[in-house]
Order: C-alpha cells, then structure tokens, then sequence
C-alpha cells in the first residue's frame, strides 16, 4: 500500500500557547517522527496577512513557530517541514484554482459570513473591511493542499469546512481538465483535547486568555496561578469536568496521575495545592524544549537553512505538479 500524506499549515500571526502545543504540535510531532507517514508541515505565512497586517508580527510569529516546533523535537528528516511563501507554485497554483472554484462556494465560508454577518450587525455596509484575501482564503487553503497531494489534514473543527472546500475544488478541476489532484480528507482527533483559556473559554489568541508555550518558569507559574476557579475551600469536593485546571492536567498526565487527581478533587484539594501540582507537571514537560526553544531564536540563521533545506525538499514535488497542472489548463510552450 501507498505510504500515508499527512498536511498541515500553521498561520504565523501569533506566539505559540499551550492550547496550540496540545491540539497540533504536540500531536503533529508523533506523525513526524512515524517513519510509514510522509509527513508535510508548513509556516503558513500567506495566511498570516489576512488577519494579520502587521508585518514585525508576522515575521516574529514565524521565527516563534518555527522555534517552537524544532525545539519539540519535529523530525525534520523524515517530514517535510517549509514556509509557504518559499513555495512559489503555491501562488500560482492559488489562482489557477481561482478560476475554478465557485464563487458561490467561497460565499458559504464561515470565516467571510461571520465578518459579513458583523457588518451587518454594526450597520456597516456588508463587504466593509473584507478583503479579497479573506474572502479566497479556502482557496490558497487548497492550493496548499492539493499542491503535495495530501491525504489527510488534521485541523481543528473550525477548519473542516475548508479542507471540505479544497476536495470540492479539486473534484471539480479533475472532472473537468484531467484527473491532477488527491482528494483530501479533514481529520479531527476527538481524543486531542481542545484547551481552555484563563478564563474558562477555548484558549485562543482571539480571547486574549492564552498561556503561552514558552515563557520562562516563573511567568509560566504566574499563568497558571491566574487560571480562574470557583471559590471553593479547601477540603470541599470539587467537580474536575467543571475545572480549567483538571482538564490542563488530564492534558498532561497520564491515565493513572489523572484518575489520582480526579479523587485528589472529590477529596477537596485546595486549588492552590492543585495549580502547584500542575505548574509542577507542565513544568516538567516543557523545562527541556524550553532551553532549546531559547537557544533556537538566538541562531536564526539556523532555523532559516531547516527552512531552506525543507522548501527545496517541497519544491521537488510543487514543481512536479505545477507542471501538470500548467499542461492540464493549457498553459504549455507552443508547439
Ligand atoms: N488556515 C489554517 C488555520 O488557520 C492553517 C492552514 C493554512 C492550513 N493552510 C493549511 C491547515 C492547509 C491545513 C492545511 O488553522
């Protein structure tokens, strides 16, 4: 059988957190080090504009990735591991997919009718504010995909939408030209947890209640002593599905430390007692990575040749297929 094509970008418009780490990287460095998986990963750059126009932000978020995810040990040797905007053919490959995909269908993006539904909510004319990025943004999602030929894309739920798209977009393409493109499929891990924030919503960039990655210990301390409880005493039972706190350290902890903990709240811990234990458990985890991740940004020039070294490995195979599907459209040297 075929070996397996696992894909995915990151967008490069923020500092890594602990809810990143437990839903994508932690998982997507196992698929890296599996030697039967031909594993793609990506600084997903040219989606950073589109929500992000801040050019020192951007740049820095994608040193921050790129760090992060080498010093946690992704197997640049058997993945493929690059910056899209190294890729050339993506671009290109984005709009000759453009003149494809249905306008119709970009409509429907729940990313583009969220920000045409707050326009409208705030009286503003219907497109203000939208970009032609924002709006074609499953399509150079496409283009990333169908580029390498991926299989199967793990992402989180808010993005199966547009891996639904992209084999949408691919399936027409082939019907209609030449049989060019895989058609992808959505993976959701049920079983990778998605993380709460401080404050007890998913932890997100866009709520402000992060914990980032790789701050030093004592800040990391500090985090998780702000993560918000009830006011429960010490010595009252405390419900651990209801808890921030236990559910970062079931994210941690192995089966028999979390049934221990989950007693440990029935028994009335202190909160106190269980934000010591779990700095304690995180701390533990990320103290290595941690000096490799310091280390890492002081040797830029270093994580720019991994890059380097991974683009090349990626332009063998967009180059392959950019000539493809330039021959599939017509666009050929004339003869
Ligand atoms: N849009 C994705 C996100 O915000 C990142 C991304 C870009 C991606 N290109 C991709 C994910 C291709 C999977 C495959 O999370």
């Amino acid at each position: 059988m075929a070996r397996q094509r696992v894909l995915t970008g990151i967008t490069t418009s923020g500092t890594p957190h602990l809810g990143n780490y437990v839903g994508a990287i932690r998982p997507a460095i196992a698929v890296s080090r599996d030697a039967s998986i031909d594993s793609f990963f990506f600084l997903a750059d040219y989606h950073a504009l589109i929500k992000c126009q801040d050019p020192k932000r951007v740049h820095r978020s994608s040193r921050e990735v790129a760090a992060a995810w080498l010093a946690l040990g992704l197997d640049t040797d058997n993945a493929l591991f690059y910056r899209q905007s190294d890729i050339a053919e993506i671009p290109e490959l984005t709009w000759i997919l453009c003149c494809s995909a249905a306008k119709g269908l970009m409509n429907r993006a729940h990313a583009y009718k969220a920000a045409v539904q707050a326009n409208e909510e705030a009286g503003e004319d219907p497109d203000f504010g939208i970009t032609m990025g924002l709006f074609s943004y499953p399509v150079l999602m496409a283009a990333d995909i169908l580029m390498f030929g991926a299989q199967r894309v793990p992402v989180g739920r808010d993005q199966i939408q547009h891996v639904e798209m992209a084999r949408d977009i691919a399936q027409r393409f082939n019907h209609h030209f030449a049989e060019v493109f895989t058609l992808p499929e959505a993976v959701v891990d049920d079983s990778v947890a998605v993380l709460l924030g401080l404050d007890g919503r998913k932890m997100s960039k866009s709520y402000n209640n992060t914990i980032p990655l790789f701050q030093s210990e004592k800040q990391l301390r500090k985090a998780i002593n702000k993560i918000k409880t009830n006011l429960l005493e010490p010595g009252e039972p405390k419900d651990p599905d209801d808890s921030t706190v236990f559910q970062l350290w079931a994210a941690f902890a192995s089966p028999d430390e979390t049934a221990r903990m989950r007693r440990e709240f029935a028994n009335g811990i202190a909160w106190g007692e269980a934000k010591k234990q779990l700095f304690e458990l995180v701390n533990a985890e990320l103290a290595a990575p941690r000096d490799v991740y310091q280390r890492l940004l002081q040797d830029p020039a270093h994580i720019e040749s991994v890059l380097q070294r991974g683009a090349e490995r990626a332009r063998v195979y967009s180059r392959a297929m950019i000539e493809k599907v330039r021959s599939a459209v017509g666009i050929a040297a004339i003869s």
